[in-house]
């Protein structure tokens, strides 16, 4: 399939089936803004439920935060995006990218930026989670949200947008450690994109050269993908050094250190950040589950998603929808299987193959099928959707299918 096709049709899959919808469509849309459709919500929230996971609630060391949108327009002039947040537009000027509002009423009224990333709110609770929590070093503290960036020219479907959603964990170390953690969360990220199924032959890492990297990072490792428009920038891994803790010490006047308690030594800890744009996961996971292939001599197209991140996990059906034993049946079956995950489909419309191809192109993996047999001793057909091979298994056998796949 060449690649400006593979995107068209990426696009429309993703209108047609209720993934990802223009921004403000009914009135022409809005540049760089997408929302996500009934499916792709889902899938969205399976995904950064997966990185909370593996990033934050499966380990000792972190913690989280949700700090607000709006902030203090000096933590982004402590933080050096007033200065340096800028792209250069044709004629060499610089334009600052951060989107500009206000707040308050009359006299009262001043100026704030929306957060560009999420990391601003992160180092500004460090004191505040030190305090309450006395988190041993090194930890980390992840967030999970929006951040807005007036891009210049927003383009390449959810891959450059204005308003996007970012998963990042700013992970404190003393100065002598970080190259260790470097290398831990790198390997991390690593399992992350084998976890939410992308392409390992489609992943690189690229160390970013002195001069391109960010204002505040001393060594940066893009996770670039081979998107169907070009190798771009998935993900980023940065060094940050103190940068930040410093920066924002100084501006606000108020200490920002970490008092060891064991050793007495007192410092302003060093940062390693991996930060992930959630809308680039999402094309990076339809680019590498987009497949096109001939079953029983007809073409299909499906997404080969992992289960563990695929918005529905099964499809459940009555072979005939005019029989009312057979629907009752696999209504009782689906009631069944939804203990093992609530994401259990119901579709009895059209013949079975047309059923199985609605479900293929969302990337259900698994169809169970509800036929006379199934009324006489509990088995039902149960049909894998990369191969389209069935096997009959009891009721039970099917749950616990279902079940190791999604877990
Ligand atoms: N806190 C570090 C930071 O924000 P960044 O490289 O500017 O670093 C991190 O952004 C990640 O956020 C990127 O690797 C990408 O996944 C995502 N991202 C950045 N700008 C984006 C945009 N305009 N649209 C969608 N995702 C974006």
């Amino acid at each position: 399939m060449d690649d400006a096709n593979l995107m068209e049709k990426i696009v429309s899959l993703c209108k047609r089936r209720g993934f990802v919808f223009p921004g403000s469509e009914i009135y022409g849309g809005l540049a760089g803004t997408y929302d996500y459709g009934p499916l792709g919500v889902v899938l969205k929230e399976n995904v950064e439920r997966l990185w909370l996971q593996m990033f934050r609630d499966d380990r000792d060391d972190m913690y989280g935060v949700d700090a607000a949108i709006l902030m203090n327009p000096k933590v982004w002039e402590a933080s050096g995006h007033v200065q340096t947040f800028a792209d250069p537009l044709s004629d060499g000027k610089m334009f600052n990218t951060m989107f500009k509002t206000s707040v308050g009423v009359g006299e009262e009224v001043s100026t704030v930026y929306m957060r560009p990333e999420t990391a601003g709110g992160i180092f500004t609770n460090f004191k505040n989670v030190v305090d309450a929590l006395h988190p041993k070093m090194p930890f980390g503290i992840a967030q999970l949200g929006k951040a807005f960036r007036n891009e210049i020219a927003p383009r390449d479907f959810i891959f450059r947008l204005r308003e996007l959603s970012q998963m990042e964990v700013e992970y404190f170390v003393k100065p002598t450690d970080w190259e260790q953690a470097f290398e831990e969360w790198r390997k991390l990220m690593h399992l992350f994109a084998a976890a939410v199924g992308l392409s390992q032959t489609m992943l690189h890492e690229l160390e970013v050269p002195d001069g391109d990297r960010a204002h505040y990072s001393k060594r940066t490792i893009d996770f670039e993908f081979d998107y169907p428009f070009g190798r771009k920038e998935l993900w980023g891994l940065a060094y940050r050094t103190d940068f930040d803790l410093s920066a924002h010490a100084n501006a606000s006047s108020i200490e920002l250190s970490y008092l060891d308690e064991e050793t007495k030594e007192k410092f302003i800890p060093h940062v390693i950040e991996p930060s992930l744009g959630v809308d680039r996961t999402i094309l990076a996971i339809l680019t590498s589950a987009y497949r096109e292939d001939a079953l029983g001599g007809e073409t299909r197209t499906y997404l080969a998603f992992s289960p563990k991140i695929a918005p529905v996990k099964a499809m459940v059906s009555p072979l005939l929808k005019n029989k009312p034993e057979l629907v009752a049946k696999a209504r009782e079956v689906r009631a069944e299987l939804k203990k093992v995950h609530s994401a259990i489909a119901w579709d009895d419309n059209g013949n079975i193959g047309k059923r199985y191809r609605r479900q293929d192109e969302i990337g259900t993996p698994f169809c169970i099928t509800i036929d006379f047999e199934t009324l006489e001793d509990d088995t039902v057909t149960l049909r894998h959707r990369d191969t389209g091979t069935q096997e009959r298994l009891t009721i039970s056998e099917a749950a616990s299918r279902i079940r190791s796949a999604v877990q």
